[in-house]
């Protein structure tokens, strides 16, 4: 298979770990390019369910090696604890794994530096999951941040910890907030850590550079997605890594003519969580049925999700500042016993129809949707493998969303289980299978 990268193509929790773990049978290697544990990757096998927050999707395919990237967040202990619970499932974790020596930690400080911003946002506040990823991040940027590679040298440490400390004590005096932490036995920690997790902090690009030398597939796995993405999503409610197809290059060190083909995820429906605007949220009783069906809440932290239409506005954009080749199409049974369908085709602002993601935020909280109505198929396709066997007004339904955005819809998944999931012969996806 040639080298794909996998990005959402709307607020997350498209279903990105199903199509991942779909496509990681025909790859050698899955390499995670941004985020940290804020992410929730679902993934069904049989009666059996994963909830992946860091480890690449990948993980549950013997044989595949699995890469997480300099792009990524690294919370230690979430890493430990999602790697115990991999092996006490029975997954294989050995030399599969490997970890970038330049992605940044997540140190228990962060999260009181993101407790301290929501606090001080109030009602503007992010809704962030408050696992420490803007802080940590912040660091990054702000080069005062620690290295995963730093871990493999213990007596560094505390004078690597020292600016992220001094930034730390100067908001909290700031905030009027004592600045609690003990950074000898943080040291000591992470120099546990670095014994215990040595052997897999690499050089990851050099490893991928490698693997493509040898005539490997690498599947590139996005986290969050393009309306989280820290430039192009709806900031500032975003992320704030680099989510979309882009995060690739600079996320793994992976040159950008390395990249054959880009899948991005779709679901059938919008959902999002956290605040910043959702044009097309639905509202009533009608959202709840939806989230229902859709189980949509949150899979790192239990929230509601928002739910609306399928915002063909958003995903166009998305289409244009990834390059997406094709889009896979996920909960089209969510749909399922809808008499009526809306798509958002348009956002009414002061007046005008305007057919863009506006870049200001009063822009967004003000527009208006313009929906378009389509007869619902009112008849279950939950399970259906075949584009043949769909409804003709689900067919029409996802023929239209593909018009609309300007790409085509090449696969259709149609249950969380792996296997039921449409692929269309015509698409360039199957040519990707082929
Ligand atoms: P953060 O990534 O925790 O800083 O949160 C920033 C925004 O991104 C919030 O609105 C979160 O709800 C949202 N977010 C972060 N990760 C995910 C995800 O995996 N799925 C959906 N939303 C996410």
């Amino acid at each position: 298979m040639p080298n794909i990268v996998i990005a959402g193509a709307q607020w997350g929790d498209e279903g990105k770990g199903k199509i991942v773990d779909l496509l990681a049978a025909r790859v050698q290697v899955v390499a995670r390019y941004n985020g940290g544990h804020n992410a929730g990757h679902t993934v069904i096998l049989g009666d059996r369910k994963f909830v992946l927050h860091l480890v690449p999707s990948g993980i549950l395919h013997p044989g595949v090696l699995c890469v997480m990237g300099n792009g990524m967040v690294i919370d230690p202990w979430a890493l430990e604890q999602e790697l115990g619970e991999l092996v006490a499932a029975g997954i294989e974790v050995d030399d599969n794994l490997v970890i970038s020596d330049r992605a940044h930690l997540i140190l228990p400080h962060h999260r009181v530096l993101e407790q301290l911003s929501e606090e001080a946002r109030g009602a503007r506040k992010i809704g962030t999951t408050n696992r420490g990823i803007g802080p940590a991040y912040e660091d990054k940027t702000g080069r005062r941040g620690v290295r995963m590679g730093d871990l493999l040298r213990p007596a560094a440490l505390p004078g690597k910890l020292e600016e992220t400390r001094r930034h730390f004590e100067r908001v909290c005096r700031g905030a009027g907030h004592a600045p609690d932490a003990d950074w000898e036995a943080l040291a000591r920690d992470l120099a546990a850590f670095g014994e215990r997790l040595g052997p897999r902090i690499q050089d990851t690009a050099l490893v991928l550079h490698r693997t493509i030398a040898r005539g490997y597939s690498i599947l590139f796995e996005g986290a969050q997605a393009t309306l989280l993405d820290l430039d192009h999503g709806t900031y500032p409610f975003v992320t704030s890594s680099s989510a979309g197809a882009g995060g690739v290059a600079t996320g793994l060190g992976i040159p950008p003519t390395r990249i054959d083909g880009i899948l991005g995820i779709a679901k059938a429906y919008t959902t999002r969580v956290g605040a910043g605007p959702l044009p097309s949220e639905i509202g009533g009783s009608l959202e709840q049925e939806i989230r229902r069906r859709g189980a949509e809440f949150g899979a790192s932290t239990g929230r509601p999700r928002r739910c609306g239409w399928f915002d063909a506005v958003v995903t166009r954009y998305s289409v244009r500042v990834n390059g997406f080749d094709a889009v896979a199409l996920t909960k089209l049974d969510v749909l399922d016993l809808l008499a009526e369908v809306q798509i958002c085709v348009g956002y009414r602002h002061d007046g005008r129809v305007i057919e863009e993601v506006p870049a200001d935020l009063a822009v967004a909280e003000a527009c208006e949707p313009v929906y378009e109505s389509l007869p619902g198929w009112t008849t279950p396709t939950a399970g259906i493998r075949e584009w043949s066997a769909l409804p003709g007004a689900a067919r029409r339904y996802v023929l239209r969303l593909s018009e609309l955005i300007g790409c085509e819809v090449g696969m259709v998944s149609t249950s969380p289980d792996r296997e039921d999931t449409i692929l269309r012969r015509d698409s360039v996806v199957a040519s990707w299978f082929a």
